[in-house]
């Protein structure tokens, strides 16, 4: 939650900061602020809404000065608005801080400062933090590095934090624990982001700050310490984003680009790893841990959201073909229920964006327990790629969107391949199911495109039911959590309450809210629960329910049924889910679309959950 971006170098800072608070909007937009060096004072500008409306309102207030910060927020203490926005000013005005965090002890380290006479603008822990940082300062006469090094040691919470100094044009302190930070290294120049997104176009070579770690970063150098100041060997690292995957290509949303990208992401998730003439699966990632993962007497994965919803998909495959008990969590419930965790027990966890606060915590208790925890993980470099153990990116390039898309697919392609591989070492699968199975996952991207055809058939569908207020997904077996993924998708960017259940589950409550007004979406497509879906449907019909069923191609008999029907192509059950949930995303995107909704940056979401 929140995108922060500094820069100190030679060119003028504004721009830079505009741009990468653009590329960095994914992570919260509710407000956004920037502030810039000047020699009469630090000149901060802020506005409530989009960074276009910071572009808009500072365009002709904003200096040529070349040492700045900015920062786009996701709210967590006050309300949106213009005085909460970052950067926030020390209460002498001296220190200006951009901060992506939450400090949970800001309500005593207020009452402190209060009772010394500090007033505050704004309803803010970062305000309280930068003022505290100017008290410890002037209280104990410390340099500005020693004052920030030595608040830091006060605080709880997490942090990503840049701080800018009135007294020193040439200087930016930054530190991190809990959110994430990288800072990229140009010629003559440095910058400092929450993800590579803003630094991508300048330079490769990146530092990522690790928990505790603070940056003293100098116009002419830099220093890595820890909270003891002792010195530290930064590892510099190349990126490997190019500037392409970071635009819109010509689609009219990243949601709708990265939808219409599966193919390929799909393909390169595989790519290297593949082969299915040569029946050949490799996955370098798992390789070290791969017999701890054959001989598992269990495993539990964590994920929160869309990634919760692929480690369902996997529960049912990793059953299926490896015959080992799956235990499928939120990380978010995981991390406080004491958990039955044993030295040596098999953890896979689950996140695009490699950041999630929740997710990241979960994997520590498993880690203290003893646990080997494998990353399935599409941010290359991101805090919980580097938490795991041993793991298997996803390869599906930045998504951007809001609504994960293509890290859903990615997730189930990755997820599927440690599945077989796993299979195949235990002898739990044919070697001719190995063989057909390799075959069929590689067919995929061309099955996804197909899919993908029904885009025109989906905007007519979209038309009917954009006015609806609720909505119901049912699916079995391996479509029950393509279900609960339609519906997230639905209600997280149109705003319809959307639920999505077990089909079979509709008679023990939900069966209760239809009538003739309920879209009913089922995902029915022909696999060993066909029949059961049938009577389903008929439930569903003999209510007066208006159905949308997803069905496999020449489906007449779900046809003469459905009020509306979709026909995607067949493949193995355990793999359908990569093709059916593809008509659910583009009806969540139409349907958002004809609403008039911002399906890029829904409301209230952000796009990398840090705070928990
Ligand atoms: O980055 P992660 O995969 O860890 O994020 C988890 C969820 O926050 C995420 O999947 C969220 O539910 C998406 N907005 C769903 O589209």
């Amino acid at each position: 939650m929140c995108g922060i971006v500094a820069y100190i170098g030679n060119k003028p800072a504004f721009p830079i900061l505009i741009n990468g608070l653009k590329r960095l909007e994914y992570r919260g937009y509710d407000s956004a602020g920037v502030a810039l060096y000047e020699n009469s004072g630090l000149n901060v500008l802020k506005k409530e809404g989009k960074v276009a409306a910071l572009e808009a309102f500072a365009v002709d207030k904003a200096s040529d000065s070349t040492l700045g910060i900015a920062h786009t927020r996701w709210a967590t203490h006050g309300a949106p608005n213009d005085v909460n926005a970052h950067p926030h000013l020390s209460a002498d005005g001296s220190l200006a801080i951009i901060h992506n965090g939450i400090i949970e002890n800001y309500h005593s380290i207020k009452a402190e400062l209060h009772d010394k006479g500090y007033a505050f603008e704004s309803d803010t822990d970062t305000e309280v933090l930068v003022t505290f940082i100017q008290d410890i300062r002037d209280t104990h006469n410390l340099s500005f590095e020693d004052a920030v090094i030595t608040s830091l040691s006060k605080v709880i919470g997490a942090y990503a934090i840049v701080v800018i100094n009135q007294d020193n044009p040439d200087q930016m302190i930054a530190a991190r624990k809990g959110s994430p930070m990288v800072i990229g290294l140009g010629d003559g120049e440095y910058f400092i982001a929450s993800d590579a997104t803003p630094i991508v176009e300048f330079t490769k070579d990146v530092i990522y700050l690790n928990d505790e770690e603070i940056a003293i970063i100098q116009r002419d150098g830099y220093r890595i310490t820890n909270t003891s100041n002792v010195p530290l060997i930064p590892s510099i690292q190349k990126l490997d984003i190019q500037l392409e995957a970071l635009e819109k290509g010509g689609y009219e949303h990243f949601m709708l680009k990265e939808i219409f990208g599966q193919p390929e992401s799909i393909a390169d998730c595989m790519r290297g790893r593949l082969n299915a003439r040569e029946r050949k699966l490799t996955l370098g990632g798992i390789r070290e841990y791969a017999n701890k993962l054959v001989n598992a007497e269990k495993i539990t994965i964590l994920g929160c959201g869309t990634s919760w919803h692929a480690g369902l998909v996997a529960e049912y495959i990793l059953e299926d073909i490896c015959r080992i008990p799956v235990e499928v969590e939120y990380a978010s419930e995981f991390r406080y229920r004491n958990p039955v965790i044993k030295e040596g027990d098999i953890i896979i966890a689950i996140s695009q964006s490699g950041e999630t606060a929740d997710t990241l915590a979960a994997i520590e208790l498993a880690k203290s327990k003893g646990a080997i925890v494998f990353g399935v993980v599409n941010a290359v470099g991101s805090s919980i790629a580097r938490a795991t153990h041993e793991g298997a990116y996803l390869h599906a390039g930045p998504e951007i969107g809001v609504a994960s898309t293509k890290a859903f697919t990615g997730q189930l392609t990755v997820l599927t391949m440690i599945a077989l591989k796993v299979g195949y070492l235990k002898g739990t699968i044919t070697e001719s199911q190995y063989g057909d199975l390799l075959y069929e996952l590689e067919s995929i991207p061309k099955k996804v495109a197909q899919a993908l055809e029904t885009d025109k058939r989906i905007q007519e569908i979209s038309a009917k039911f954009k006015d609806a207020t609720n909505c119901l997904y049912l699916g079995r077996g391996y479509n029950f959590p393509v279900a609960l993924e339609g519906a997230l998708k639905l209600k997280e960017i149109s705003y319809i309450h959307a639920e999505g259940y077990p089909a079979a589950e509709m008679k023990h409550g939900p069966i209760a809210l239809i009538d003739e007004n309920m879209p009913v979406v089922f995902i029915a497509t022909r696999d060993s629960s066909y029949e059961k879906i049938i009577s389903n449907i008929q439930e569903v019909k003999s209510r007066k329910g208006k159905v949308i069923a997803i069905v496999s191609q020449h489906d007449e008999e779900i046809e003469r049924m459905a009020d509306f029907t979709i026909e995607v192509p067949s493949s193995h059950e355990a793999l359908m889910p990569l093709i059916s949930v593809i008509p659910l995303q583009l009806l969540s995107y139409h349907i958002a679309i004809m609403r008039g909704c911002n399906v890029d940056q829904p409301r209230n979401l952000a796009k990398s959950v840090t705070v928990e």
